[in-house]
C-alpha cells in the first residue's frame, strides 16, 4: 500500500517535471483560457510550415487573416478578385473547427493603386465600396464568423484620418460600410477595429464617441476591436482604461492584434520576464473587466517571434509573441497559463 502511494507521488512529480522541461507544450491556451484565443495567420506559413500549423492547432481556437483579405490582396484591380489565399485560410479554419475572423474590409493601408490613386467621384467610390464589401462578405457567409469592417479610422489626436474613403465619401462611410456588411451576412459579428486605444486618450475618446453614435442610430455594429500592438514601456493604467471603457459600450470586445514589443530595451532574461508580466496583466485584466457575454476573445498578431510583422527587418529583431523563434513557449506563455 505504502509502495503504491510513493510510486504515485513519484509519477506525479516526474510528470510535472517533464511538463516544465518541455516548456509546458502539452498545456494549451485554448483549453486553459475561459474565452476564445486566436492568432493571425498567413497562407504561406499555413501551407508550407508544419511546425506552424501544429502549434496553431494545438494552442488556438480562432484565426484572423493577417493579410490575405486586405483590399490589395483580394481585389487587386477593378472587377478582379483573387480568392486563392483567403479561400485557403477560410477552408483550413472551417475544416479544423477554428472560428475565422475576416480582416479587413475598409482600410487605408494595403490598397491597390486603382483605389489609392482613385480620381472619380463619390457615387463611383461608394459603388466600389459597396460591391467590395458585398462580394467579399457574401463569399464567406456563414464561414467567416466576424469581420473588421472598418480599420484604423482615427489619428492619435482623435481627428478622422484623411483617407481616400474619408476624403471622397465623408465620415459617414463608416456607418454605410457596416450596413453593407450586415446586408451581405446578417449573422456576421461586425467590428470597428482601432490601434493605440491604450496609448492615446484622445483617439480612445473619439472611438468611444463614434461607437455611441453608431449604436444610437441602430447601425449594425456589434464589436470594438482594440489591436493592442503594445510595448513593454506602455503604462498599465492606459491598458486598464482602454479595456474598461470598451466594456462599458456593451459591445463585444476583441483584443484583436496583441503583441508586446521589447524595444527600445535590449532583450534579456529580465525583459523577457517583464514581457511575461505584461502579457499576464493584459489577459487577466481582459478577463476581469470585460463581462463574459462581451468576451469575443484575444488574438495575437501571428504565432511565434519568427512570424511576426515586427521581424521583417533582420537588423532590428523583436520578440513580441508567446512562442520563440524555435516555436517553443516563452515565459509569457507560462505566465498566462499559470494565471488561469
Ligand atoms: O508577400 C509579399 C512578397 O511577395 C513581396 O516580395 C514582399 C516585398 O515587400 O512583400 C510581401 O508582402 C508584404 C506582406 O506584409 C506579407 O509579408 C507587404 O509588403 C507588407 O506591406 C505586409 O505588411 C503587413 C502590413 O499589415 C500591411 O498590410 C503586415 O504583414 C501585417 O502584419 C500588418 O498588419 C497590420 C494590420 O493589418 C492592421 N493593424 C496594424 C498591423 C501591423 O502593421
Amino acid at each position: 500500500m505504502i509502495r503504491v502511494y510513493f510510486a504515485t507521488i513519484f509519477c506525479t512529480v516526474c510528470c510535472v517535471l517533464s511538463l516544465s522541461a518541455q516548456g509546458q507544450t502539452n498545456v494549451s491556451l485554448k483549453k486553459v483560457l475561459p474565452f476564445p484565443i486566436g492568432a493571425a495567420v498567413n497562407a504561406k506559413y499555413l501551407k508550407n510550415n508544419v511546425a506552424y500549423r501544429q502549434l496553431l492547432l494545438a494552442q488556438y481556437n480562432c484565426i484572423t487573416t493577417e493579410n490575405e483579405m486586405k483590399f490589395k490582396a483580394i481585389h487587386p484591380s477593378k472587377g478582379v478578385y483573387n480568392w486563392i489565399n483567403a479561400d485557403y485560410i477560410v477552408d483550413f479554419g472551417v475544416k479544423n473547427n477554428l472560428r475565422v475572423h475576416g480582416h479587413t474590409l475598409i482600410w487605408h493601408g494595403s490598397l491597390p493603386l486603382w483605389i489609392s490613386k482613385f480620381q472619380g467621384d463619390s457615387v463611383e467610390l461608394e459603388a466600389i465600396m459597396k460591391d467590395h464589401i458585398r462580394t467579399v462578405v457574401s463569399r464567406y457567409k456563414n464561414r467567416v464568423a466576424s469581420w473588421d469592417v472598418v480599420n484604423e479610422a482615427f489619428n492619435d489626436n482623435g481627428s478622422y484620418k484623411k483617407t481616400i474613403w474619408y476624403k471622397i465619401l465623408g465620415p459617414d462611410y463608416i456607418a454605410r460600410a457596416f450596413k453593407y456588411a450586415h446586408e451581405a451576412d446578417p449573422n456576421a459579428i461586425l467590428f470597428f477595429n482601432e490601434n493605440a486605444n491604450e496609448a492615446s486618450p484622445l483617439k480612445r475618446n473619439a472611438v468611444l464617441k463614434l461607437m455611441k453614435k453608431l449604436m444610437a442610430r441602430n447601425i449594425p455594429i456589434h464589436g470594438l476591436g482594440m489591436q493592442m500592438h503594445t510595448r513593454l514601456a506602455q503604462p498599465n493604467s492606459g491598458i486598464t482604461t482602454a479595456i474598461k471603457t470598451a466594456a462599458a459600450t456593451g459591445l463585444q470586445v476583441h483584443l484583436s492584434e496583441l503583441d508586446i514589443r521589447i524595444r527600445p530595451y535590449a532583450y534579456s532574461d529580465s525583459t523577457d520576464k517583464a514581457q511575461a508580466l505584461k502579457y499576464k496583466f493584459i489577459v487577466t485584466q481582459y478577463n476581469a473587466l470585460v463581462p463574459k457575454k462581451q468576451q469575443f476573445g484575444i488574438t495575437t498578431w501571428n504565432i511565434t517571434d519568427n512570424d511576426s510583422w515586427l521581424n521583417k527587418s533582420k537588423s532590428k529583431p523583436e520578440w513580441p509573441l508567446l512562442f520563440d523563434k524555435n516555436y517553443k513557449p516563452k515565459k509569457a506563455f507560462n505566465a498566462i497559463i499559470n494565471s488561469f
